[in-house]
């Protein structure tokens, strides 16, 4: 039987007293996104709702795809935590009959909800304090050793699976792939976020051993972000701490390790993390060890590789956001409407040019944007960016400014019924972000964090952002060699993004206007146009009155809240970036 989407979810749990079985959770509503309906938390294999009102809050997962053995493995894990007084984990319920989806029982795990913030929330709003940076390393620590002593692994440690409660301790949630004493080693379904994890990783490493290298990478991160707390806006990419998987493939050729091994402080670690990273996945030692410099592995450099840091880095242009994320998502165009809509329920990188971007405000006159990929009325994709997102968006970036634009969008996708009926794509950008919603010059320039903004550009971040708000001049970018070609095995990414480069046409209406060169890229950029041809963006000023707007918030909708990132590829004139797009080696994860 397959399982529920997304959408059923949300229909169901809008009535929780017929949707659960659990008399608790009856009696609790479910949290509502910005659209008024059931909002979802996205993962990998289930779908986590939050249910409030009740004695207590709880976490709902409800799963949309199979997990091998959910039963066993869960009653394994809930035996062994019973016994557990570390306060690591939340108490939790496998109920293989928990919700009522169209008639039909589907299992669930009701979870105690854990107030706090997800590791990478809590980092992006404390990256500039180093007092609770170390309490935050010190208790990770603790809890990671408490871990190991007692043969558990949690076997996906990242951001988004580690709650920061009020007074900076930590609790582990999403126990999909947690290993207990008792269960097979070698024998897992999943591999964890590979940001955060060593390039031999597989699902045949699933064992007590198997958090070692990931609590090695946050605890280098965190001492990192200590020792500088520019590391986090050059290599934070919403979806990772500092490093990503890009890192720990090729060390050697890795821009924030170059960088980390010189910082006073943390570059010492940064260094034993990149031997390690370079050796054997067996090779990893315990965090204790780690920590104290024991047993790491040497670092046999073949002399080839070892090439002299230029004294100036050479300058990179464009890049294309959707290598932001090395290929973990799928990237989808932003007016494939069809697939997009096939794809709801999943976390995916939609790339698109924005046309319109209304700056608006909610019943209780807080702002947020609807941020457009197709001219209106449209039942195109749509970003949605509430209040709590806003803040931190605008703090990047002028909305305005994302006209023209080429962004991607990373996030749960949603589909929103419009007040004609129709079904729209949609991404809505709310505090669930796992790491600040950020407009990066560089990332989006660079694929991924190969290169730090400041390495590939000369420029700080603070100096682009000079630039993109026209008060420094805009600075020639020179071009870089495209990567070698991969044949893929299916349609890749890379040919997503190739089919991207035909002129983009807005149904309906005259393909737009090519963006306002105003940054880095301007002079001498393929468009060949000077920043004072700029065009004035097109932005509307709230109008409450407008039907298209209006209506949703009252028609039935279908849509949540999110975790996403949007990053504006600014500045980057069109032709050139999608003709580098097109030759990106990309690889599918
Ligand atoms: N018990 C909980 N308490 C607080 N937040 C939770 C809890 N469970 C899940 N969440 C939130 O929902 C998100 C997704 O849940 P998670 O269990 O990690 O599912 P997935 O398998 O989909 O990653 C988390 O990143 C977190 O923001
Ligand atoms: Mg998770």
């Amino acid at each position: 039987l397959p399982l529920p989407t997304q959408t059923d979810y949300q229909t169901a749990l809008q009535h929780p007293t017929i949707a659960f079985g659990d008399p608790e959770l009856q009696r609790c509503r479910v949290e509502m996104n910005n659209w008024g309906i059931p909002r979802p938390r996205s993962g990998g294999f289930a779908l986590t709702f939050h249910l409030l009102g009740g004695s207590q809050e709880y976490a709902v997962r409800c799963f949309h795809r199979d997990v091998p053995e959910i039963r066993a493995k869960y009653d394994a894990i809930s035996k062994n935590l019973r016994a557990d007084t570390s306060r690591l984990f939340e108490t939790f319920e496998y109920q293989p009959h928990g919700v009522k989806v169209s008639g039909t029982q589907y299992p669930i795990i009701k979870m105690a909800w854990v107030r706090g913030e997800t590791l990478g929330a809590w980092v992006d709003s404390h990256s500039g304090d180093k007092a609770a940076l170390r309490n935050l390393a010190t208790n990770f620590r603790a809890a990671t050793v408490q871990l190991a002593d007692k043969g558990v692994a949690h076997g996906d440690i990242q951001h988004g699976n580690l709650i920061v409660t009020a007074d900076g301790s930590v609790r582990f949630i999403d126990y999909d792939g947690m290993f207990v004493p008792g269960m097979t080693p070698g024998n897992g379904h999943e591999v964890g976020h590979p940001n955060y994890q060593h390039s031999q990783r597989s699902a045949r490493h699933f064992g007590p051993l198997m958090d070692r290298f990931s609590a090695a990478a946050v605890l280098t991160a965190l001492e990192l972000i200590i020792a500088d707390a520019r590391l986090w806006d050059d290599f934070n990419n919403g979806d990772n701490l500092l490093f990503t998987r890009k890192d720990f493939e090729a060390p050697l050729a890795s821009r924030l390790f170059s960088r980390a091994v010189a910082l006073p402080g943390a570059g010492e670690l940064a260094s034993r993390l990149r031997a390690v990273a370079l050796a054997n996945i067996a090779q990893v030692p315990c965090v204790d060890d780690f920590l104290a410099g024991r047993g790491i592995p040497a670092v046999v450099t073949p002399p080839l590789l070892v090439r002299p840091t230029p004294a100036a880095p050479p300058v990179q242009r464009t890049g294309t956001p959707s290598n932001v994320h090395g290929g973990r998502y799928d990237v989808i165009p932003a007016l494939d409407r069809l697939q997009l809509l096939g794809r709801v329920g999943d976390r995916v990188e939609v790339v698109g040019q924005v046309t319109e971007v209304r700056d608006k405000r909610n019943k209780a006159g807080q702002k947020y944007l609807l941020v457009d990929f197709a001219t209106r009325p449209s039942s195109h994709f749509r970003v949605c960016v509430w209040p709590k997102a806003y803040g931190r968006l605008v703090q990047r970036v002028r909305p305005d400014e994302l006209v023209g634009h080429r962004v991607s969008v990373l996030g749960l996708l949603e589909r929103y019924q419009r007040y004609d009926g129709e079904f729209a794509p949609q991404v809505q950008l709310d505090d669930a972000k796992d790491a600040a919603l950020f407009v990066d010059l560089a990332v989006a320039v660079s694929g991924g964090n190969v290169q730090p903004r400041s390495a590939r550009t000369g420029l700080t971040n603070s100096a682009i952002l000079d630039q993109l708000n026209g008060k420094t001049p805009v600075q020639a970018v020179a071009q870089a060699p495209s990567p070698p070609k991969k044949t893929p095995l299916r349609p890749s990414n890379a040919q997503v993004l190739a089919g991207l480069n035909q002129p983009q046409k807005t149904p309906g209406t005259p393909a737009p206007p090519p963006p306002a060169p105003r940054t880095h890229s301007a002079q001498g950029g393929a468009s060949g146009q000077p920043a004072s041809q700029a065009q004035a963006p097109r932005v509307s000023h709230p109008s409450p009155a407008k039907k298209d707007d209006t209506m949703p918030w009252i028609g039935a909708v279908v849509g949540g809240a999110v975790a996403g990132v949007l990053i504006p590829c600014v500045g980057i004139p069109i032709g050139a970036w999608l003709g580098w797009m097109g030759g990106v080696a990309w690889r599918d994860s």
